[in-house]
């Protein structure tokens, strides 16, 4: 299709990392030249084409031509590399953020996303010119600026699908109805862009909204040809909507690995040109899967680059090293992007800050690091590379609580990463001492990291004596077609629910206040949320635990008297506390830091990063 070095290729992902003119940075620069090396070629994050279409404020534009020095350093960095750079043109069109000001709203329909956003007007004839003018625009100024290809969204649930979907486009004119008519106006799109720029043209798609109603497999098997006689060089096959279902969309560890890539064989068989794979492809046991059973032309690998830059270098074996997992989590990504802060990663700290170097240590010292949970293994490994000399100290398991959390059915895939420190540490030379430190174990050294972790903190309920805590989703204390009562409902509450739902055990949880899985990622509170209402959990918020009877609860709720009869189990979730009672006892001897959970509550990503951010700071 483009003569690539190799057949693999990065997929488009907001970055939120612009100051909001639009414009290329040094951070967008490094973030790309960090990840292009062993790649046939990137796909930046989609290119806004009119400052009124932004999908976030900090997104990159192509709009208008003060981009195009920026574009064009862009391009010329990710090309040293060898690698090709395609721009991903999107229109957003009812998806455009309706928080941005400024921001317009067109669509084939005058109905806003079920899920919320903007009410769009419906396109007329002068809307569909205006759009065509936009991407005519974007794509001449792809090629001056020195791209190799552009990418055209038709998936996604962005302005294109929206005319594509039966369950969107509800318009009566030649841009609706049936099949031919629904085509037609994404088709007089891409036809413009081959008309007005020599760049060669790849579709992306989704080979499946999956959602009742919307884009199927099938039709998207008759829309692909089409776009192969339209003279699109290649097919990007994707899934989901933006609109109806994200989880597809950015491919959540909630969400089955392999769907896109049925898809995509499926649409293949219906065409002469390749079409790229893509979906959660994060370990090498994929890639040789997909090689093997798939008929792969290439290979698209989006978050897997953002966990581990190398990740196809080291595939290649042109890296050393083991491959720092993606989990398919979505909460350092997504949930980056989405706060405005721009993506960052769960398990990588240096994702999105590749500007600042991990700097030898001027002096370097003798450290112990007390805790081997995320935060003390990732303080423990910072501190090596900076050159110190590291003992770290645990008492029970690498991993601390991070072990439990992929014992819920849809989280496995968090089993990956405890992994992955256990082998970095002794990639690195780092000796672990199990033992529970005290303070003479400690003296010897320079300075101390505490990493001690937290401990959950039970209410002051009488009767309440025998219960457990998320130890309970350990397979020895399972319980099985059991009444059980979650006091807590936050994340740790939710996803021992979803840990014990499995096993017929039927859960009612209460929480104090409102919002159960406050504190979660977003596409994971939905879904625990939707299985655990499908599955008859009774919720009860507002509701304070006044006494414990035998198998009776007594409650207040809202100033009422209630009471939950017959349970087996008491679950307490309601809180961690920091466990630090080394600090007061070493801090007046030698430097002493606190770390993750030790220092604040927080999640994984926060222990992580604290670690990592601690150590570089030194
Ligand atoms: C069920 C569950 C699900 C979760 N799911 C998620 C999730 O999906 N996403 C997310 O971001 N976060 C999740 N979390 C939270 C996340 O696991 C924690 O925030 C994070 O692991 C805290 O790491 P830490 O290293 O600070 O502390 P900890 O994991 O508590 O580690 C502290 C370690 O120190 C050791 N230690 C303590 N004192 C000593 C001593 N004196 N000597 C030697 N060793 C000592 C302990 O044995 C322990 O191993 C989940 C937690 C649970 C329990
Ligand atoms: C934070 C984030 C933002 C994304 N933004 C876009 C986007 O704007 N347009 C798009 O087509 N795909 C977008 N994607 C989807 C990716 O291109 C890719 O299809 C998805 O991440 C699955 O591939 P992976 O499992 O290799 O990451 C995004 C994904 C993530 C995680
Ligand atoms: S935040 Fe999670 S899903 Fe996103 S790249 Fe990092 S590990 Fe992967």
């Amino acid at each position: 299709m483009l003569n690539l070095k190799n057949n693999f290729i990065m997929p488009p992902i907001k970055l939120g990392y612009s100051d909001g003119s639009g414009k290329v940075n040094e951070r967008h620069i490094t973030f790309y030249r960090c990840r292009c090396r062993y790649l046939g070629a990137v796909i930046p994050e989609p290119f806004y084409i009119d400052k009124g279409l932004r999908e976030i404020p900090t997104q990159m534009g192509i709009d208008s031509d003060d981009k195009v020095e920026g574009l064009h350093a862009l391009v010329s960095s990710i090309h040293e590399s060898g690698s090709r750079v395609i721009a991903h043109l999107n229109h957003p069109g009812r998806m455009a953020n309706p928080a941005i000001e400024g921001n317009y709203f067109i669509s084939s329909t005058d109905r806003p996303c079920e899920n919320g956003g903007a009410t769009p007007k419906s396109m007329d004839a002068r809307d569909m010119a205006q759009v065509i003018d936009l991407f005519r625009n974007a794509a001449i100024r792809a090629e001056k600026v020195g791209f190799d290809a552009i990418e055209l969204q038709f998936g996604h649930g962005y302005l294109l699908s929206q005319f594509l979907s039966p369950l969107v486009n509800d318009r009566t004119d030649e841009y609706g109805g049936d099949f031919e008519n629904m085509t037609r106006f994404p088709l007089e799109v891409l036809d413009s862009i081959r008309k007005s720029s020599d760049l060669p043209v790849i579709a992306r798609i989704s080979g499946d909204e999956m959602i009742p109603g919307g884009i199927t497999t099938p039709e998207m098997s008759v829309f692909s040809s089409l776009l192969e006689k339209h003279g699109v060089c290649a097919i990007h096959v994707s899934a989901g909507t933006v609109c109806s279902t994200p989880p597809w969309y950015f491919q959540h560890m909630f969400i089955p690995k392999g769907k896109t890539w049925e898809m995509a064989t499926t649409i293949k068989k219906a065409l002469h040109i390749p079409v790229i794979f893509v979906g959660q492809i994060n370990t090498f046991e994929d890639i040789e899967r997909l090689h093997a059973e798939f008929p792969t032309d290439y290979i698209a690998v989006g978050r897997a680059l953002v966990a581990d830059p190398d990740f196809i270098g080291k595939y290649l074996g042109e890296v050393p090293g083991a491959v720092l997992p993606c989990l398919a989590c979505a909460e350092g990504c997504l949930g980056g992007v989405k706060s405005g802060k721009g993506l960052s990663c769960l398990v990588n700290p240096r994702a999105g800050k590749e500007t600042e170097l991990v700097e030898p240590a001027k002096t370097p010292g003798r450290y112990a690091v007390v805790g081997g949970g995320l935060a003390g293994m990732e303080a423990a490994i910072t501190l090596k590379q900076k050159g110190h000399e590291v003992d770290l100290y645990e008492k029970e398991e690498l991993g601390g609580q991070f072990n439990l959390a992929p014992l819920t059915p849809n989280k496995k895939s968090l089993h990956r990463l405890v992994p992955y420190f256990v082998q970095k540490l002794k990639d690195e030379g780092i000796t672990v001492l199990f033992k529970d430190a005290a303070p003479p174990d400690l003296m010897k050294y320079d300075a101390v990291i505490l990493a001690t972790g937290s401990k959950p903190v039970a209410p002051e309920i009488p009767g309440l004596d025998t219960y457990f805590w998320a130890d309970i989703l350990r397979e020895e204390n399972l319980p099985e077609n059991k009444n059980v009562l979650i006091i807590g409902g936050g994340l740790i509450g939710v996803d021992i629910a979803t840990g014990l739902i499995p096993r017929n055990n039927r859960i009612t949880i209460v929480k104090r206040t409102t919002d159960f899985g406050e504190d979660m990622e977003m596409i994971a509170k939905k879904l625990s949320l939707k299985m655990m209402k499908e599955k008859g959990t009774v919720f009860s918020d507002h509701t304070h635990i006044r006494k414990i009877d035998g198998k009776t609860v007594y409650a207040e709720r809202d100033g009422e008297n209630i009471q939950f009869e017959d349970i087996d189990i008491i679950v307490v979730s309601t809180g961690m506390k920091s466990f630090n009672p080394l600090e007061e006892k070493l801090k007046d001897t030698m430097p002493v830091h606190v770390i993750g959970d030790a220092r604040k509550i927080g999640n994984a990503q926060d222990a992580i990063r604290d670690a990592y951010e601690t150590v570089i700071n030194l």
